[in-house]
């Protein structure tokens, strides 16, 4: 545990992380708990997507370990401003969300060399963070911060998730026939879960949040109850 009960002052600030396949909310959830608790949102698979973006445009192959390698080294150069996402100083918060670069992000991400790499950058944004941080992704609770305060993993069922992108989709002006988002997401759970490194699971500590079926503020409200309730024991000292 990270919290130093009593008087012991805590280092760092509260890391709240929020882990789960695409299309069961944890977007919308995590942005919605990061500003009722005042805290710092961070986006881990707009990362994954800016080294996609960062090796299209310097002309490295999204499975070239030793080019991405030189990437990484040499610096993204990546921040958060807000929601916003600046690679360069370049606001790339659209350009990083392309079908084409979500599909680099889901090859970047599988090569161990590029997650080795990815992992200080993550905690130091977590701990830089001033008054806490919310982290999204797939492996906050498992190995990013396997140590944070509150640990959710959001599921819902294949159709509840599929539905949710097709909407959204939709609401894009983009008409994708709901059974091939479904097949394309049951490729990318696939890849996701049976990859070598850090595959998608839920932490043995994580409070798992079924949404299917509920509005997505429901969910949000139900994360927050648990992350004050948590975070406030912590903090306090209190039993
Ligand atoms: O959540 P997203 O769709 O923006 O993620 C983009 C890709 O990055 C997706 O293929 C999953 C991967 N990812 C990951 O492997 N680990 C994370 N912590 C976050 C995202």
């Amino acid at each position: 545990m990270r919290a130093a009960p009593g008087y012991l002052a805590r280092v760092t600030a509260p890391i709240v992380a929020i882990d789960g396949p695409a299309g069961a909310g944890k977007s919308t959830v995590a942005r919605q708990l990061a500003r009722r608790l005042g805290f710092t949102i961070i986006d881990t698979g707009a990362i994954y997507r800016s080294v996609a973006l960062a090796a299209q445009r310097a002309g490295v192959s999204w499975d070239d370990d030793p080019g991405l390698a030189r990437l990484l080294d040499a610096g993204l150069g990546l921040t958060f401003r807000g929601e916003r996402v600046l690679l360069r100083g370049e606001d790339v918060t659209e350009a990083i969300r392309t079908p084409e670069i979500s599909r680099g992000a889901s090859v970047v991400s599988a090569r161990p060399v590029v997650r080795q790499k990815l992992l200080q950058l993550q905690r130091d944004l977590g701990r830089a963070a001033p008054r806490g941080a919310v982290l999204e992704g797939r492996d906050i609770g498992t190995v990013v911060f396997p140590d944070a305060d509150v640990k959710f993993f959001l599921t819902a069922s294949d159709e509840a998730r599929a539905q949710r992108r097709h909407a959204e989709l939709a609401e894009k002006g983009l008409s994708v026939p709901l059974p091939e988002v479904l097949a394309d997401q049951r490729r990318r759970d696939k890849d996701d879960t049976e990859r070598a490194i850090a595959p998608l699971r839920a932490a043995a500590d994580a409070v798992v949040v079924d949404t299917t079926g509920f509005d997505l503020e429901q969910v949000v409200e139900r994360c927050f109850r648990e992350a004050s309730q948590r975070l406030k024991h912590l903090i306090s000292g209190q039993p």
